[in-house]
C-alpha cells in the first residue's frame, strides 16, 4: 500500500484520476444519478457502493454467526471473522506490530474510552485545539471533574490553522503535570485544513500523550502508524465507506495501554469476575475495552470496505478530491454580483495546500449581507442537494468564525438553563454557523457543477 501523509506532490501521477472515479461512480454509486441526487456531505457519512452491499449480504447468507463470546462453531466463527477483520484494519493503517484495534460503535465510542479511562486528576494536564468535534470537546468534562488542567490552543482567524506559537507555549508549560494528554484532529471536519501531524513527535518528546482523532482524515488519506505513533487513534469506518454504520475503532498504541485506567468492568472485558470475592481481573489486551456483544455479523463489512478503498487506490481518491476542490475554490471565488459584491465568502484556506475537500462557506447579497445559511438549505433540499449547515459539532471553529467572545458567551450560559443553538443567535444578535460541502469517496464534476449552478442561482 503506498502511504501518503501530508504531500500533494508524493501522489502518483500515473493516471488520471478523476477518469478512475468516473468509472467507478457510474458503476458503483448509479442510484445518485437515478434519483437525482447531489451528495456532498462525505464528511457527515461517506456512501457505500453497491459491490460492498451484494459483498457482504451474500456473506451473511452464507455465514451462520454466533455470539462471539463462546466456542461452539457458530461462535467460533464469528470470532474467525472479527479478529481476521481485526488484522485487516491494523494492516490497512501499518499497526500490526505496535497497536491493538478496539472495536466501538464510532469515533465518539473511542473517544469516550480515552476520556474514561486517561489518568486524569490533579497533576495532569489535558490540551485540545479550538478545532475540535464535540466528541474530543467533550472529554474536558472528564479531565475537569477529576481535577485536571484543561487549555485550548487557538486557531488563526484568516486560515483556521493551528495557532503553532501558542502550542509550542501549551506544549511546555506543563512539565510539571505527571500525566499530559494532547487532542487534535489529522483533518478538520469543518474547514477541511490538515494539521500538522510533526505535532504528534514533537508533543511525544515533551512528555505528551497524544490522542488523534483520525475520523475527517482517514476518509481520503492514507494514515500509516510507523510513520506517525500516537498514543491513541479514532476512526468511524462509515466515514470511510459508508457502510456498516454503527462500527468505529480505537486503535491503542501498545506502549500506552497501561495508562487508561477502566472504571468498571462489563461482559467481555474480563477474564474472571468473582462476586464472593469481590475481585475481578480485566482482559489484558483490546478485548478491555470492548464491552458486551460487538456488531459481529457488520465488522466483517469493513474489511470488504478496506479493500474496495485498496482497490480504487487512496492516491486516486484524494488526487480527484483535491482537484474538484480547486475547481470549487476558484469557481465560487470567481462568482460576483452584478455590482461587483463578491456572492461567496471562503471561511479557512482559500487554496488547496493541506487540506482536504471540505469548503466551509457563507453566502452573501448584493449589499454585502449575509444569507441565513437556513434558507439556503431549504433551497437546497427542494435540488436534491445534501450539505449541511450549522456548526457541525465543531462550537471553536464557529466561535472564531464569528469573532464571539467569551464575555458574550459567559453572559448567555450564566443566564440560560436551557438553550440552543438558534435562541443563542437570537440572544447575542449576531451570526453564527456557515455552510459546508464536502467531497469524497465517490464525488465528480457534475456534483462540483451542480453546487456552482446552485450558487449562481444566488448572484443578483
Ligand atoms: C473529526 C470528527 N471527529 C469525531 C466525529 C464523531 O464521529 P461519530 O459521530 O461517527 O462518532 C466526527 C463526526 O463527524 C468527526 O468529523
Amino acid at each position: 500500500m503506498s502511504l501518503t501523509l501530508n504531500d500533494p506532490s508524493a501522489l502518483q501521477k500515473e493516471t488520471n484520476s478523476g477518469a478512475v472515479i468516473e468509472d467507478f461512480r457510474k458503476r458503483e454509486y448509479h442510484k445518485l444519478d437515478e434519483q437525482n441526487h447531489v451528495y456532498l456531505d462525505f464528511t457527515g457519512a461517506s456512501l457505500n457502493s453497491s459491490t460492498q452491499l451484494e459483498a457482504h449480504h451474500s456473506f451473511l447468507q452464507n455465514n451462520i454467526l454466533g455470539n462471539p463470546h463462546s466456542v461452539n462453531p457458530t461462535s467460533q466463527l464469528a470470532t474467525k471473522y472479527i479478529n481476521e477483520t481485526r488484522d485487516y484494519v491494523l494492516n490497512y493503517f501499518n499497526a500490526v506490530e505496535d497497536y491493538y484495534c478496539v472495536f466501538t460503535q464510532n469515533a465518539s465510542g473511542a473517544l469516550k474510552i480515552v476520556g474514561e479511562c486517561y489518568p486524569f486528576n490533579a497533576n495532569s494536564a489535558f490540551v485540545l485545539t479550538f478545532d475540535n468535534h464535540n466528541s474530543v470537546n467533550g472529554i474536558r468534562v472528564f479531565a475537569k471533574n477529576k481535577g485536571s488542567d484543561v487549555a485550548y490552543c487557538p486557531v488563526f482567524i484568516e486560515d483556521l490553522r493551528l495557532d503553532t506559537a501558542s502550542m509550542d507555549r501549551l506544549l511546555t508549560h506543563y512539565k510539571d503535570k505527571k500525566n499530559k494528554l494532547l487532542a487534535f484532529p489529522a483533518q478538520s471536519n469543518v474547514s477541511g485544513v490538515k494539521h500538522p501531524l510533526s505535532l504528534i513527535q514533537k508533543a511525544k518528546d515533551l512528555g505528551w500523550d497524544v490522542l488523534l482523532d483520525a475520523a475527517a482524515f482517514v476518509p481520503t488519506n492514507n494514515l500509516n502508524l510507523q510513520e506517525v505513533k500516537p498514543d491513541f487513534v479514532s476512526v468511524s469506518f462509515y466515514k470511510i465507506f459508508g457502510y456498516p454504520t454503527g462500527v468505529g475503532c480505537l486503535l491503542i498504541n501498545k506502549k500506552a495501554l497501561p495508562k487508561l485506567q477502566k472504571p468498571w468492568f462489563a461482559g467481555g472485558t474480563v477474564s474472571l469476575v468473582s462476586i464472593l470475592a469481590d475481585s475481578y481481573i480485566l482482559a489484558d489486551t483490546h478485548e478491555r475495552f470492548e464491552d458486551g456483544t460487538l456488531d459481529f455479523q457488520n465488522i466483517p463489512a469493513v474489511k470488504t470496505g478496506l479493500q474496495q478503498v485498496e482497490k480504487i487506490g487512496m492516491h486516486h481518491i484524494q488526487r480527484n478530491i483535491l482537484e474538484l476542490t480547486q475547481y470549487l475554490l476558484d469557481e465560487l471565488a470567481a462568482l460576483k454580483h452584478s455590482n461587483g459584491v463578491a456572492l461567496v465568502h471562503i471561511l479557512g484556506p482559500k487554496n488547496n495546500i493541506n487540506r482536504g475537500g471540505t469548503v466551509l462557506l457563507n453566502f452573501f447579497d448584493n449589499s454585502e449581507k449575509p444569507l441565513p445559511f437556513a434558507d439556503v438549505e431549504e433551497k437546497a433540499n427542494s435540488a436534491n442537494i445534501s450539505f449541511r449547515t450549522g456548526c457541525f459539532c465543531n462550537p471553536g471553529i464557529d466561535e472564531i468564525n464569528n469573532c464571539l467572545s467569551t464575555g458574550e458567551l459567559v453572559q448567555y450560559f450564566s443566564t440560560h438553563e436551557t438553550g440552543d443553538y438558534n435562541d443563542m443567535i437570537k440572544h447575542l444578535g449576531k451570526m453564527r454557523g456557515a455552510i459546508r460541502i464536502s467531497l469524497g469517496i465517490a464525488s465528480i464534476k457534475k456534483d462540483a457543477d451542480a453546487f456552482i449552478k446552485f450558487a449562481k442561482s444566488f448572484l443578483q
